[in-house]
C-alpha cells in the first residue's frame, strides 16, 4: 500500500507554523478566519492532509497559508548577515517573515556562508533533505565566484585540482577542486566539501587574499538574476531536482 501525505490536526498544524498557541489558533478557527477550498473550517480538531499545495488552498485571516512543513527556500544572502540562530548582529533568519521563527520543526540553513560571503543560500525545515544536500556523498557541487586582491600566479588550477592541497591546521588534504580562471583577479571554484572558510583558506595557501566571495550555484540550481540580495523564493520540486542532480560546472 502506498503511503499518502501525512495528516495533522488543524490546531497543531497552525501552531506548528507559528500562528499562535493551540488555544490561540482554536480562537482563530472559531472566528471563521481559517478557510480550506473556499469552505470556512469550524473544527480545530479536524485532521488536515498536509500536501505541498496546501498554501494555495488554505487561507488564514484572508492570506495564503505559510508553506506547509517539509519545504525549502533559496535566499540571496547579502553581505554582513550571519548564518546562525544565536550570534549577535544581523542574522539570516531576520530576512524571513517574523512568524517563521516560531515554526516547528525550525528552519535551518543548509550549511553556512560566512558573514562576508554573499549569494545562494538554501534553507529548509526538512532535516532529511538538509543532510542529503550537505553530505559529501551526495556530491552536490557549490560554485563560488571569487575576486582576488592580487593577480593569480598561474599554478592555482593545478594545485587545487591535485587533491593534495593541505590547509593549515588540517590533517587531510582537500578533495580536488575544479577552478576556472575568469580574469587575472577573478575565478570560479567548485567545492563538494565544506571546510571552515575553505575558499578563503585555499587562496591564502597560494599566497593570495579573497577580496569578495559570492556563491552563485548549488548543484544545478543557479541564483536567479531577478532575486535581489535579501530576498527569498520557495523552491519547487523542479528546483530541488536541480540541486540534487548537481551537474559539476553546469
Ligand atoms: N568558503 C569560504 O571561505 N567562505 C564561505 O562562505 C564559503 C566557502
Amino acid at each position: 500500500m502506498t503511503k499518502g501525505p501525512p495528516t495533522l490536526r488543524l490546531d497543531r498544524l497552525l501552531a506548528n507554523l507559528g500562528y499562535g498557541t493551540r488555544r490561540e489558533v482554536e480562537r482563530m478557527v472559531w472566528a471563521d478566519l481559517v478557510v480550506l477550498d473556499s469552505v470556512v473550517l469550524e473544527d480545530a480538531d479536524q485532521r488536515i492532509r498536509v500536501t505541498p499545495d496546501l498554501s494555495s488552498r488554505m487561507t488564514v485571516n484572508g492570506a495564503p497559508l505559510d508553506p506547509p512543513p517539509g519545504f525549502a527556500l533559496m535566499l540571496h544572502k547579502p553581505l554582513g548577515v550571519t548564518c546562525s540562530h544565536k550570534e549577535q548582529g544581523p542574522l539570516v533568519y531576520a530576512l524571513l517573515p517574523e512568524r517563521w521563527r516560531r515554526r516547528e520543526p525550525a528552519i535551518s540553513t543548509v550549511g553556512r556562508l560566512d558573514k562576508e560571503t554573499s549569494g545562494l543560500l538554501l534553507m529548509t525545515d526538512d532535516g532529511t533533505l538538509l543532510h542529503r544536500i550537505i553530505s559529501p556523498r551526495s556530491q552536490v557541487y557549490k560554485r563560488y565566484d571569487v575576486t582576488l586582491a592580487r593577480p593569480l600566479r598561474g599554478d592555482e588550477e593545478k594545485i587545487f585540482a591535485s587533491g593534495e592541497l593541505m590547509l593549515e591546521g588540517e590533517e587531510k588534504p582537500l578533495l580536488p577542486v575544479p577552478m576556472e580562471t575568469v580574469s587575472p583577479t577573478r575565478a570560479y571554484v567548485t567545492l563538494t566539501e565544506g571546510r571552515y572558510h575553505q575558499v578563503r583558506r585555499m587562496f591564502a595557501a597560494v599566497g593570495n587574499h579573497v577580496a569578495a566571495l559570492h556563491r552563485d550555484r548549488v548543484g544545478g540550481l543557479v541564483l536567479p538574476d531577478d532575486l535581489p540580495a535579501g530576498q527569498y523564493r520557495i523552491l519547487n520540486d523542479a528546483d530541488l531536482a536541480l540541486v540534487l542532480a548537481s551537474p559539476q560546472g553546469a
